[in-house]
């Protein structure tokens, strides 16, 4: 298996190079109106944004810099496939202007724009990103009744263009299948809440670049794709950054298309890019590590496990999982300026092999078609998963 990653630096209100209905996933994070670092950068797009900041007036600044991520949501409709999702990473703004502090909710002005747009609003995920800083509390402090509720969430919004997407080959359901995630996985991501993520500080590499990326940590791109493509599949960020999306595609086997308006991002996108391949394996062995783990308790409490996982030879809870295969990454190539290529292994056994740390519940086991779980005991299952 092979996939490719692709990113340009263009403006993506104009993404005419990417054509119609060819996207399979949209995940992003756009710069957020009224947050102060990206005032420049919306102004700079737009004049009549300037005018406004210039003028004092916040709601206008607000409605102005959203009609500018509007046109982005436009081409985000065009491009994508009936049936394919867009998740999008927003935060609210708090801002006194004029000494008037208020917040402007940006996750509502987003979810307006795209109801107008004719997405499918699917159930939202709340990211709590908590944070320590002394200064969180802002307002009257302990006196009643000038204090505010201290914002320490985003949210990812998620839509649907169209139906429900359809798997109707046999091929289709075969890669799906291959796709999936672990069910005690499942029972974690598909929560409307996050709490388990903190947000990222990367610096980057090029003086001439922002001193700080506003890049999501790594997993959220990554189970976000794991949850809303199947292997093989394009997904695309218009708000491309340093590149979270791509590297989160390339570990998951996904293809990857980005567009940046900065040009300084390059130098830290190819270097990330550089440690793709042992930073995806490493997350690829978490996974596993943890889903052994996850089975070592559940057998300890007595419960009986039905199914096998027909590349690990692990028990897996749910008969969608015998199928599921996480390809290790083999190479990352270079293939253009701003493009690459990676190679994976099928060998669900390839990187263990070679790393003797790893369990040898993992690392021993060859994977056995023809084995029947349900007639296993349940202490061979522990020898097999344990041994
Ligand atoms: C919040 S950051 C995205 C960070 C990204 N998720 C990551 O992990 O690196 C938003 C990015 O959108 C870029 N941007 C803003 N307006 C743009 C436009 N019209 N077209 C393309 N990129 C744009 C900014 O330069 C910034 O890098």
């Amino acid at each position: 298996m092979k996939t490719t990653h692709r990113f340009f630096i263009e403006d993506s209100k104009k993404s005419d190079r990417i054509p119609s209905k060819s996207i399979d996933l949209v995940v992003t994070s756009p710069p957020y109106p009224m947050i102060k670092m990206w005032d420049d950068l919306f102004s700079e797009q737009d004049p009549k944004i300037r005018k406004a900041m210039d003028g004092r007036d916040g709601l206008l600044s607000f409605e102005l810099m959203n009609q500018m991520l509007d046109r982005v949501w436009d081409e985000v409709y065009r491009i994508l496939k009936f049936g394919g999702c867009a998740c999008i990473n927003i935060g609210d703004a708090v801002r006194t202007i004029n000494d008037n502090f208020m917040l402007y909710p940006n996750h509502a002005r987003v979810l307006d724009s795209m109801l107008s747009k004719g997405f499918t609003p699917l159930p939202a995920i709340i990211w709590r990103k908590q944070t320590n800083a002394p200064n969180k509390f802002m307002g009257s402090g302990t006196l009643p009744a000038g204090a505010y509720v201290t914002l320490e969430h985003e949210y990812i919004l998620i839509f649907r263009k169209g139906e429900k997407r359809s798997f109707d080959s046999e091929t289709k359901k075969t890669g799906r299948r291959n796709s999936a995630i672990f069910w005690e996985e499942r029972n974690n991501w598909f929560s409307d809440v996050w709490m388990d993520l903190k947000g990222t500080v990367q610096k980057l590499n090029d003086k001439k670049a922002r001193k700080r990326s506003a890049a999501f940590p790594f997993e959220v791109p990554y189970r976000l794709i794991s949850i809303f493509s199947v292997k093989g599949d394009t997904v695309f960020d218009p708000f491309f950054g340093i590149g979270t999306t791509m590297l989160a595609a390339a570990a998951a086997g996904r293809n990857s298309i980005g567009f940046e308006i900065d040009e300084n991002v390059g130098e830290t996108i190819n270097s990330r890019m550089k440690t793709a391949v042992e930073f995806s394996n490493s997350r690829i062995h978490e996974r596993l590590e943890n889903h052994i783990e996850f089975i070592k308790n559940r057998l300890e409490t007595g419960k009986a496990i039905k199914h096998t996982n027909q590349h690990y030879g692990f028990p897996v809870i749910t008969k969608q999982e015998r199928e599921l295969l996480l390809n290790q990454l083999i190479s990352i190539e270079k293939t253009g300026d701003r493009s690459f290529e990676v190679d994976y292994s099928d060998d669900p056994q390839y990187e263990f092999i070679r790393d003797s740390s790893t369990p040898p519940a993992v690392r021993d086991q060859k994977p056995d078609k023809k084995r029947d779980p349900a007639k296993k005991s349940l202490q061979k299952q522990v020898q097999l998963t344990l041994l």
